[in-house]
């Protein structure tokens, strides 16, 4: 069996119960689970060098595998990884920006097919995606005005001016009529990405990915937008999902936290748990590169985290992809995927050092699988699928 035969609430690649797991598995019939990815995978082709046309070979990047996810109708999770771990290909993926190389996405339950025209835009009226640069992302012509009323006519409604003031309410540019004839430049960065948000709103979607909303902003500004964010996550009871470097945001701004790492997700559960007691080395690592003066870390501890650069992803180390730079690295951790091992309250982790603990192999109703063996074991059959 693959990982992609199993369930993906089996797999070794997230929690069985949602994208953080900390409540128990859920049947896919929980209405509260708005988008789901399922041994998600993504291989870019490298552009061949003269070396591989004569060697006839076909190298391709693996920026996301077996990576699978849920995200709930009125709650926060955090994809958290150095830069290069895959976290704005799965963001794009989510918004079928990109075709899979493998696995599947489901909204509302039922598997999406890539499609474009129609399907394309009803898809992205329930699943908007929210950049990084609000500069980039807003055309510097138009004013705030067209960009509303424009998000607001493709998304079928009437586009009236008291729409887009509504709009400008909800991310609390007041009052609206200040900012409606503004053109990017005129705001500061903090407005500007409420804007973006705003014309993300215009569609009344359910689902809003969020990647790196915050980290162009300045460190003063940045509070602001994120507590807004939560407001609308509460207010309209959207389902978010927040990318992000700085893990200590996570624990403060999502409700759950996935940690990702060369293309694999590694560990997840409660915010609060990852945050303050991590499981996973390379989660440790994160921390103690993002100083938290509520954390208490026991100097053994700090010395043990590990250093070094992220692997290619071309070639990524077999068996656990943090094995080069793990300071516990074991033997078997150079040749064997772990699956995830259960920890307390629905925490998590991809490491061999919990294999005393029980891998999550059962949904409840269903019977206990070797979910959980295969995932060790089998995991890199997800990485042979033919790259898009
Ligand atoms: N269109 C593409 N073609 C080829 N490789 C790509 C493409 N997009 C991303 N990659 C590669 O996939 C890997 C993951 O990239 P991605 O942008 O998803 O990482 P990230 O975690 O968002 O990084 P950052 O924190 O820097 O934004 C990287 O090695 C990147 O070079
Ligand atoms: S599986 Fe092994 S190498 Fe990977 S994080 Fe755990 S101890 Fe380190
Ligand atoms: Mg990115």
């Amino acid at each position: 069996m693959t990982n992609h035969d199993q369930d993906p609430a089996e797999n070794g690649a997230t929690h069985g119960a949602d994208s953080s797991g900390h409540s128990p598995i859920l049947s896919d019939g929980d209405s509260d689970i708005v988008l789901e990815a399922r041994g998600v995978t993504k291989h870019f082709p490298v552009r061949r060098t003269v070396g591989d046309l004569v060697g006839r070979r076909h190298r391709t990047v693996h920026a996301v595998d077996d990576v699978s996810l849920r995200l709930r109708r009125g709650s926060v999770t955090a994809l958290v990884g150095e830069s290069g771990s895959g976290k704005s290909t799965v963001a794009r993926l989510l918004s079928q920006l990109y075709p899979l190389t493998g696995g599947e996405i489901r909204l509302g339950g039922v598997p999406v097919k890539a499609g474009r025209g129609r399907s394309f835009r009803a898809y992205v009226k329930q699943v908007q995606l929210i950049f990084q640069d609000p500069f980039a992302s807003l055309n510097p012509v138009h004013t705030v005005r067209y960009h509303l009323t424009r998000s607001l006519k493709i998304h079928g409604k009437q586009a009236t001016e008291a729409e887009a003031c509504e709009l400008l309410e909800r991310v609390q540019l007041l009052p609206p009529l200040q900012y409606l004839d503004k053109f990017p430049h005129e705001l500061s960065g903090g407005q500007r990405q409420r804007v973006a948000i705003a014309r993300a709103l215009g569609a009344d979607p359910k689902v809003l990915l969020a990647d790196e909303p915050v980290s162009m902003l300045d460190v003063s500004i940045r509070l602001g937008v994120l507590n807004l964010l939560r407001d609308l996550k509460e207010r309209l009871h959207l389902a978010i999902l927040y990318i992000t470097h700085d893990i200590a945001s996570a624990r403060y701004f999502a409700d759950t936290t996935l940690v990702m790492y060369a293309g694999r997700i590694v560990e997840g559960g409660d915010s609060e748990t990852v945050t303050q007691q991590p499981a996973h080395p390379y989660t440790q690592l994160l921390i103690a590169s993002a100083p938290d003066p509520d954390r208490i870390v026991d100097e053994e501890d700090q010395e043990e985290t590990g250093s070094g650069e992220p692997p290619s992803l071309i070639s990524p180390p077999e068996g656990c992809r943090f094995h080069p730079r793990c300071p516990k690295a074991m033997e078997r951790c150079r040749t064997e995927l772990p699956p995830r091992f259960e920890l307390d309250d629905g925490q998590w982790a991809a490491c061999w050092l919990y294999e005393d603990r029980p891998v999550a192999t059962t949904i409840p109703g269903a019977s206990t699988t070797d979910a959980g063996t295969d995932a060790g074991t089998d995991g890199a059959s997800t990485t042979e699928v033919a790259a898009k």
